[in-house]
């Protein structure tokens, strides 16, 4: 039942992925299903090297797959407050980079910009074209799926549909339900934060990562964020702010909750030493967030475009120094999973500077 909604949207994938048998020869010699979508190589290799640094699984990718979210979760089945996966968040930038939620998007709007003026796609498409590449520069991550066609967007999204970390559970898992997600999907979705850091959350540490492996898609994310000490509330002095153990680390509050409450916990705890289960449950999710507020049956699937990722490196482990005990299993149901911790004292995580 939990997982009806990842089981139809799986289904939603693989028939996606059935589409893509016919093989098209475009003028630059790249092979994909459809010929529609020839048009994104040169865009492709134009983010690649001028926006993405060279196919790096740095700062940009990980903002390019930010402002995905922020853009899309502007929507909701019960009220209008946005058109989802629209581009609202580059046309309207005005409006919504007002927005608390927002801080920090200010960033990748201005890197985006030029390439959105220049290339001739329409601004919700470029957004999530842009995550989708960008993802596809870290290792371990799913091959995003990509489908074109999304209209203009009509008006910028109401405040308030981007979850804070300073907010409550009950809340953050209301906001989710009301754009379509149930609690299994959120979780899925948080796997982002496995490629992420901080700038405006505490404005004294800029660039301060979510996990000690930044640039990889790994479940290190899911268990670093279960680690005891610098508890909640807590010793960070800004608000969403829980310092970890890990120096240099950052843990937002809304992330250390959600891997200790009833609700998820269980869920957060299915990611840990299973990164290939991580990764397909981040697709299934990544597709519907971009689909969201857009008519699927006016897309083409340019899923082909996208790069493949390079697979996941190292293993899921502890940090130097810790050991199980310093993991607050917090699922009630099955058992943590044996992990050993890397040899050694304990090291410290740089932040992420481009
Ligand atoms: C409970 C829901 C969420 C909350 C409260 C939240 C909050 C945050 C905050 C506060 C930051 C740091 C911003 C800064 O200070 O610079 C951040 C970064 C980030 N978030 Fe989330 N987030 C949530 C869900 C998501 C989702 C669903 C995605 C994508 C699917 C996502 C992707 C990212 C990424 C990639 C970054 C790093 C950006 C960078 O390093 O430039 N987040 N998030
Ligand atoms: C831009 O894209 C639209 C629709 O995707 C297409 O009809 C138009 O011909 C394109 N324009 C250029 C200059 O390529
Ligand atoms: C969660 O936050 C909301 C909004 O701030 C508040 O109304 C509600 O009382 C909070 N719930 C709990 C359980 O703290």
């Amino acid at each position: 039942m939990l997982f009806k909604s990842f089981v139809a949207l799986s289904a939603l994938a693989t028939t996606a992925s059935a589409a893509l048998t016919r093989r098209v020869t475009c003028p630059d010699g790249n092979i994909v299903s459809n010929q529609k979508c020839c048009f994104l190589f040169p865009i492709l290799e134009d983010l690649q090297t001028n926006l993405f640094e060279g196919a790096v699984c740095g700062e940009d990718a990980h903002s390019a797959l930010r402002i995905a979210f922020h853009d899309a979760i502007g929507f909701s089945l019960n009220k209008n407050v946005g058109g989802g996966a629209d581009g609202s968040i580059l046309v309207f930038s005005d409006t919504e980079l007002a927005f608390h939620a927002n801080g920090g998007i200010d960033d990748i709007v201005a890197a985006q910009t030029p390439f959105f003026q220049k290339h001739n796609l329409s601004a919700g498409d470029f957004i999530q074209f842009a995550a989708a590449v960008g993802v596809a520069n870290c290792p371990g991550a799913p091959r995003l799926k990509f489908l074109l066609g999304r209209p203009p967007p009509k008006a910028a999204a109401a405040d308030l549909t981007v979850p804070e970390p300073f907010d409550n559970v009950t809340s953050i898992l209301a906001r989710f339900k009301d754009a379509g997600f149930a609690p299994v999907e959120a979780v899925a979705l948080l796997a982002s934060h496995t490629i992420a850091a901080a700038d405006e959350v505490d404005p004294t540490i800029p660039g301060t990562p979510f996990d000690s492996t930044p640039g990889i898609f790994d479940s290190q994310f899911f268990i670093e964020t279960l680690l005891v000490g610098s508890q909640f509330p807590g010793t960070g002095p800004h608000q969403g702010e829980v310092a970890s153990p890990i120096l240099g680390e950052m843990r937002l509050q809304s992330d250390f909750l959600l891997a200790r409450d009833s609700r998820t916990a269980c869920f957060w705890q299915a990611n840990v030493n299973s990164p290939t289960f991580m990764r397909d449950a981040f697709e299934v999710e990544m597709l519907k967030l971009s689909l969201l507020g857009q008519d699927i049956s006016t897309l083409t699937d340019c899923s082909d475009v996208i790069p493949v990722p390079a697979p996941v490196q190292g293993t899921a482990h502890l940090p130097a120094g810790s050991s199980l005990n310093d993991v607050q299993a917090s699922c009630s149901l099955l058992k943590f999973p044996t992990l050993t911790a890397d040899p050694g004292a304990a090291t410290s995580v740089a932040p992420v500077t481009s």
